[in-house]
């Protein structure tokens, strides 16, 4: 879930499961992006959508998915939302809706997804999301994300405590700074992403697919011991 165009973390870690032999089945938010996946994906079957700010789009596409595809092994996360206002200077610049329609589309929707999926799951499943290191330190700008991606940390590791008895894992994945599109709404993404790299062990950002490779690990039998888990992909960056 998230693939908006061949920059996404959620193409990366399609691109390093079907290296793996896995069959994906993706998810895109509306019609608007819906071109976008088309341009990606040429079988229409395993295109489906569903935005996650509705219960209804939610279950409709959770529905689709069981009718054509049976039962499933899990599912990547790798969605975030935040007005622009959000994401920049001071979190007193933060309003109401502003802070729900993020909290609302950048963590609740991990438990909304996984109530909705949790019916269609194999034993063993893994559930993967994305998350990043303003969760737990206050970053320039990020602000409202940053408190989304706490409450999504927290909202995993619940899930993981709920679900591990049905042999059903759930993890996140911190990514290093990348340049995607949801990344260009924050104020000042060109400094971040320039701190960033120079705090990397090689002066080189993560890339997509590097991020892709730890999710096709998690998604596998191999990860069965990991689950409640943070793990880092960022090449050192959350150490500094
Ligand atoms: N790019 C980075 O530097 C970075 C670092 C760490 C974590 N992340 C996280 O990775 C995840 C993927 O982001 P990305 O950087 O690949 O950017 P992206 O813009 O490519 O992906 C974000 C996706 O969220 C989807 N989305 C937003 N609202 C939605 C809704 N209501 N319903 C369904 N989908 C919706 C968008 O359509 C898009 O596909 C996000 O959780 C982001 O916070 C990104």
């Amino acid at each position: 879930m998230g693939v908006a165009n061949n920059r996404s973390i959620a193409w990366g870690c399609a691109q390093a499961m079907e290296e793996q032999g896995v069959e994906i089945i993706y998810t895109y938010q509306n019609e608007r992006l819906q071109k976008f996946i088309s341009k990606l994906v040429s079988d229409e079957d395993h295109i489906i959508e569903c935005d996650v700010a509705s219960d209804e789009s939610i279950d409709h596409a959770f529905s689709l998915i069981e009718e054509r595809f049976g039962k499933i092994d899990g599912i990547v996360h790798a969605i975030a939302l935040a007005k622009k206002e959000e994401l920049g200077g001071s979190i007193l610049n933060s309003t109401r809706d502003g802070f729900n329609q993020a909290l609302d589309v950048s963590a609740y929707s991990f438990l909304a997804v996984a109530k909705a999926e949790v019916k269609i799951l194999n034993n063993p499943a893994s559930l993967v999301t994305l998350t990043y290191m303003g969760s737990d330190r206050a970053l320039p700008n990020y602000n409202t994300m940053g408190i989304a991606k706490a409450a999504l940390e927290s909202a995993m590791r619940y899930l993981a405590r709920d679900l591990g008895p049905k042999e059903i894992r759930v993890n996140a994945i911190s990514a290093g700074a990348m340049r995607t599109l949801a990344v260009s709404g924050i104020q000042g993404h060109a400094d971040l992403l320039k701190i960033s790299q120079s705090e990397t062990v090689d002066g080189v950002n993560v890339t997509q697919k590097e991020v892709g490779n730890i999710c096709a690990f998690l998604m596998s039998d191999l990860a069965s011991g990991v689950t409640g888990d943070v793990i880092f992909v960022d090449k050192d960056v959350h150490l500094r």
